[in-house]
């Protein structure tokens, strides 16, 4: 199968440049690469002040300058494995914004390991980067979002909580645990006019994905699970995250977005 361009949103041309988000700032965990930094430049475009977070201090002055929008990006080092670097993350937030809009609980790990060779030192670091991780995100994020008034969380998902995945037990575990959350935390904050919502992604060309993805045989391979017949690019989930975040999707919470192309729409998705 070869790849068909289709209809492309690589998030460089969005249609979001209409100040939806002027004066709104929303936080996005694991915004040096991928689709984390997609969405904050999807945002900026729309007139928001984004917050990025990734381990490096390389890579997040990197990202800034990839963004251009000069103090607009406040980058801090924070690694999602430790609530308390998300504790300080928070706290810088809040001195510098003293609220949140929106979040995107987008940083996390893929890790394939067949079932046998799974340790319990590998078990902890995914769930402690893609569960532990996104959960106290959003804890500690709770008295930003109230500050606010209300706002949208988002949490990066993925397709694989529809399906399971081939050696990768405990990631696509994980992923179901995120969506699980979603559900609950819309629940509980719907009374603070906090919105709570997962985002499923497909097949994303990304560093995580390229990591994963090394041979050509293998990208064929996957892109032949594609109805649409492209991978997809991090745009793509930038521009549903942007509306998951807008008071577009007012009425929405507790719910899955899967954005993938049709790929779990299917029988046999992997
Ligand atoms: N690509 C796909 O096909 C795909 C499909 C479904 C779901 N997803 C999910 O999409 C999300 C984003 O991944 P991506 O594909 O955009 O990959 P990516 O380009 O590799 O981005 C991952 C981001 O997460 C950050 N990160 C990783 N571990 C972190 C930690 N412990 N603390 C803070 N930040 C951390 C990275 O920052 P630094 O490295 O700079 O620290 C980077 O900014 C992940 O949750 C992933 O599971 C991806």
């Amino acid at each position: 199968m070869t790849e068909n361009s289709g209809t492309r949103n690589n998030g460089d041309h969005t249609p979001g440049t209409d100040g939806e988000f002027a004066g709104k700032t929303v936080l996005i965990t694991g915004g040096t690469s991928g689709m984390g930094l997609a969405t904050a430049r999807r945002l900026l475009a729309s007139g928001a002040e984004v917050v990025i977070t990734g381990r490096s201090e390389e890579r997040l002055r990197r990202a800034e300058t990839a963004l251009g929008a000069g103090d607009r990006v406040l980058a801090v080092r924070a690694d999602s494995a430790a609530p308390a670097d998300l504790a300080r993350l928070a706290d810088r937030v809040g001195e510098r914004h003293g609220r949140l809009d929106g979040v995107f609980a987008n940083a996390g790990v893929g890790v394939f390991e067949l079932p046998a060779e799974v340790t319990e030192k590998s078990f902890d670091h995914t769930v402690d980067v893609n569960f532990k991780g996104v959960f106290f995100t959003v804890q500690h994020a709770l008295p930003l979002l109230e500050a606010a008034g209300g706002g949208s969380v988002v949490l990066n998902a993925s397709w694989t909580l529809h399906r399971g995945l081939p050696n990768a037990p405990v990631y696509a575990a994980t992923k179901a645990a995120v969506h699980n959350l979603a559900r609950t935390l819309g629940s509980d904050f719907a009374g603070r006019g906090i919105r709570v919502n997962s985002v499923s992604p497909g097949y994303i060309v990304t560093e995580m994905f390229e990591e994963v993805i090394t041979e050509q045989s293998e990208r064929d391979a996957v892109l032949a699970q594609v109805p649409l017949g492209r991978l997809g690019e991090a745009g793509d989930i930038a521009e549903t995250v942007a509306f998951l975040l807008s008071a577009r999707s007012s009425y929405i919470t507790g719910q899955d977005f899967v954005v993938d192309g049709g790929v779990v729409a299917v029988a046999g998705g992997w």
